[in-house]
């Protein structure tokens, strides 16, 4: 197989069934010679970083082909979009981080990927720039009683206006051939979800039928590689109402390979939103915990300040942790021993 797009995405996938194994407990013969045989597989297909360079920016090309509308239609709530300013740095979206020492996605974290987070109050980038520095400069903190069995949501946090906007992209990352994790601008997913309303929440966590359950409208586009490889509108589909899935690269420690609930059961991509981003407007917007950390000394309203740019950040802060996990160390071993 010679195509460098094509060689970094089985790199993905066996990567991913590589951690997958060395997350594991039992059967650890039968575990490691599936681990010898995936490193060696990994190393074998991984490219250049010249042609991880020239991997695709899924992305702009999905903006390029114009498939999808460009912003959102309270008229039409339900017609999908894809913003065409997300990575501007003087536009409405706003990147958050934590500037810290973990990810601002923790819990999506996987080190296979980078995970960002954007924010857009209706009044554009001044308007989310002042909210963020309300929140970070608030007394209040986003829970209460946290990390108790009565913690409880902040309703005194400040809440932030009907049409405000987040999104979470996810780009891969990728092992060049000398065994160097390396970004791309390869978007794998993007989710989107918009605020038409914010109804007076409770202070009960991930409330899914509660008050404010149908505020939002949610979207999310994934990369689709028939598409991909295709070169058709940057290989990023709609992920439809209804649709389900085999989530072999999942998220949030859900283990497809593992789980008990048959697929059927547990319901549609978009359907399952709701399960985790229910509650009243900010209270819904999970990786608050992470960036409203960040200190009040930063000046927020110049961005990341003297943090410098937080997509930069980010990518260090997912590197530099990945490059320490257990299962990312075992790669590197077999790497090494493999023969050539
Ligand atoms: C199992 C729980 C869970 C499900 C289901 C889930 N998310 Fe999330 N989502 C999270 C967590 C947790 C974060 C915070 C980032 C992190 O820590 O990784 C997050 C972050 C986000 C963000 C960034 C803003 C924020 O809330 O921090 C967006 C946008 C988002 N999710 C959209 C979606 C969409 C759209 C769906 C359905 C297709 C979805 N999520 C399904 C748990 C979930």
């Amino acid at each position: 197989m010679q195509n460098p797009l094509k060689r970094a995405i089985f790199q993905r996938d066996l990567w991913a069934l590589f951690d997958w194994a060395a997350a594991g407990q039992s059967l650890p013969q039968q575990r490691r010679e599936l681990e010898v045989r995936l490193a060696d597989a990994i190393r074998r297909l991984a490219i250049t970083s010249e042609q991880v360079r020239a991997l695709p920016d899924t992305y702009a090309a999905a903006l390029a082909a114009q498939q999808f509308a460009p912003a959102y239609d309270p008229l039409n709530s339900r017609r999908p979009f894809l913003p065409p300013e997300l990575f501007r740095s003087d536009g409405p979206w706003v990147c958050l981080s934590a500037y810290s020492d973990e990810p601002t996605a923790i819990v999506h974290f996987s080190g296979r990927s980078r995970f960002l987070v954007f924010m857009r109050l209706p009044g554009g980038r001044d308007a989310t720039l002042a909210y963020i520095h309300k929140l970070r400069s608030s007394s209040e903190t986003p829970l209460l009683n946290s990390g108790s069995p009565s913690t409880r949501l902040n309703l005194a946090l400040p809440q932030f206006p009907a049409g405000t906007m987040v999104a979470l992209l996810r780009q891969m990352i990728v092992i060049d051939n000398q065994g160097k994790l390396t970004p791309t601008a390869l978007t794998e997913s993007v989710q989107l979800r918009v605020y038409h309303a914010i109804t007076p929440g409770t202070e009960y966590m991930n409330y899914i039928n509660g008050p404010s359950s149908h505020d939002q409208d949610f979207f999310e586009f994934r990369i689709r590689r028939p598409d991909l490889f295709a070169r058709r509108s940057g290989g990023l589909v709609l992920v439809q109402p209804g649709e389900t899935e085999f989530a072999t690269f999942s998220t949030h420690g859900i283990d497809a390979f593992e789980s008990t609930t048959p697929l059927d059961q547990r319901g549609g991509v978009l359907e399952r939103c709701r399960a985790c981003h229910s509650d009243s407007g900010i209270h819904s917007v999970q990786s608050r915990l992470q960036w409203m950390k960040l200190s009040r000394s930063l000046s927020t309203q110049t961005d990341g300040g003297k943090y410098g740019d937080p997509i930069t950040w980010e990518t260090d802060v997912t590197i530099t942790r990945k490059q320490q996990q257990p299962d990312f160390n075992l790669l590197q071993d077999l790497w090494k021993q493999a023969p050539r």
